[in-house]
């Protein structure tokens, strides 16, 4: 189709969210200072790019309701990390390899590059008639919100491998004189990140397969990115049928030479269970950021039918620790999203009795702070409750027990979401600190510990806001250091 064809139903899908967000103005559990759609389906990130001074983010959409349809590719931007404003659609559905007549096609995950002042996206093109189905495609900006399709896509038409389980999610790089692209894949029950070069972002050729599955670590391996950390790189997957594990970071050494990462360790990113199809992005301070899809496949959409679904994360960086690991904390503009606060020093827990704060939880959106030491706690564990006054049946719990150097998070009877119960185990030389660093939004609540070093994502519907926290210690007294408690604002009034 022409550009101006593309245009006419980026248009018409645009027209359809307007109409449907003036709808919902006071949906329950609407976030507050999250990303979220204006109105129907949101899925992973794409797109991230720091361009012309500004944050841009695209994300998987369907404007047409609030289930997962053809995709399109919905943008946002941000001055801040903390503030966003929404824009419109960037890419729909048009052209033979993106375009079909069934549910199944659309514009799929891609990523951002900024090249002679131009932004350019790679997505896959996805349209189950096809054979291939999954092909890479590229569109380029001069504005950065209106987008064509380049004449000759797809960039990419057929995978190596020829018989694979899926093709897609190219993340786009520059290093030296070369483009590189990873590409999600799986062969014979085994994951991998395909690896392609190019020159010029046109031509592209298969150059490796950069890693793949050990057996063990899921079958196709969706949103692969693979990026320099401290002196290490890191590759970031999406795994698909790992028993529960949703997403899955290697450290290790890339040999530009051979396009061969080798992986030295694994660890999760996020040990909630609502974080997936995570992508990251360098910024102009040179921060490595990550954002993930703050919700999961398989799980219960309770706001079904309430007219928007799906949310990000809040903006993480990610940081290499002295034992190897990745770190990921929340990027520090997020203060300004700090409305009334109060503190609390020297909070002394007599053991089994609950102390209650009510200050700036009462909106249900809402950050706090605590740090304690443990040579202060001969409790077995400490409990920070979030509660209801107006619901005494319903509480998410956050559980830390001292020696298991763990903390749970345990939505069991968080409200009308899935039940289960998240924890993330702190390596054992974290000397004896304790720091829970938590955001709550009308209907999630993303925890760190000790600066990022574990992260716990999780999606709660509790039926009425949490309007308090209960701090018990269990087994014997405990003293706080400090809790600090800021309400925060709503970006989108
Ligand atoms: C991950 C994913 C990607 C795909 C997109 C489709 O959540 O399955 O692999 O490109 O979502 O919306």
């Amino acid at each position: 189709m022409s550009v101006s064809e593309h245009q006419d139903i980026i248009n018409q899908a645009n027209e359809a969210v307007a109409a449907r967000a003036k709808e919902i103005n006071s949906g329950e559990y609407l976030l507050h200072y999250h990303l979220t759609p204006p109105a129907n389906w949101m899925n992973d990130p794409n797109g991230l790019i720091h361009y012309k001074g500004e944050y841009h983010l695209f994300y998987q959409h369907y404007p047409y309701g609030d289930n997962w349809g053809p995709m399109h590719w919905g943008h946002a931007k941000s001055g801040d990390l903390a503030h966003w404003e929404h824009l419109p659609i960037a890419l729909a559905p048009s052209e033979p390899y993106d375009l079909g007549e069934k549910d199944g096609y659309g514009c799929w995950s891609g990523s951002a590059i900024e090249h002679d002042g131009k932004l350019f996206v790679f997505y896959t093109g996805h349209v189950d008639a096809n054979d291939p189905k999954e092909v890479q495609c590229m569109a380029v900006s001069g504005d950065g919100i209106h987008f064509d399709k380049f004449a000759h896509n797809p960039v990419i038409s057929n995978s190596p491998d020829g018989e694979c389980f899926g093709f897609r999610d190219p993340k786009v790089w520059k290093r030296g004189e070369f483009w590189y692209m990873v590409i999600g894949s799986g062969k014979d029950g085994k994951g991998r990140a395909l690896l392609y070069r190019s020159g010029d972002l046109i031509h592209w050729e298969f150059f490796s397969v950069a890693a793949e599955s050990d057996g063990t670590q899921g079958d196709m391996w969706e949103c692969p990115d693979l990026f320099p950390l401290g002196d290490k790189h890191v590759l970031l997957i999406s795994p698909m049928n790992m028993d529960g594990t949703k997403n899955l970071y290697f450290v290790g050494d890339m040999d530009y030479e051979t396009g061969k990462f080798q992986p030295e360790d694994q660890a999760k990113l996020d040990d909630g269970f609502d974080f997936y199809a995570a992508q990251t992005f360098p910024d102009s301070q040179g921060r490595r950021i990550v954002i993930g899809w703050m919700d999961m496949w398989g799980s219960k959409m309770v706001s079904e039918k309430r007219g928007i679904y799906g949310a990000m994360t809040i903006p993480r960086q990610l940081l290499l620790t002295s034992d190897g690991t990745v770190a990921a904390k929340p990027v520090p503009e997020l203060e300004s999203l700090r409305e009334q606060g109060s503190e609390y020093r020297e909070l002394f827990l007599f053991g089994d009795e609950a102390i209650v704060l009510e200050d700036h939880v009462g909106g249900g959106s809402a950050e706090f702070i605590l740090e304690m030491n443990l040579a202060d706690c001969s409790a077995e564990q400490l409990d920070i409750k979030l509660c209801s006054s107006e619901n005494e049946l319903e509480e998410t719990l956050l559980r830390y027990v001292v020696n298991e150097n763990t903390l749970y998070v345990d939505r069991d009877r968080s409200g009308i979401g899935d039940g289960g119960i998240s924890a993330a185990k702190l390596p054992d030389s974290h000397d004896g600190r304790l720091k829970i660093h938590a955001f709550l939004d009308r209907s999630s609540l993303e925890v760190f510990v000790n600066d990022g070093l574990r992260v716990l994502s999780n999606r709660i519907y509790p039926r009425s806001k949490m309007d308090r926290l209960h701090l018990t210690s269990i087994g014997g007294p405990a003293t706080i250091h400090s809790i600090s408690i800021w309400k925060l604002k709503n970006i989108w009034k």
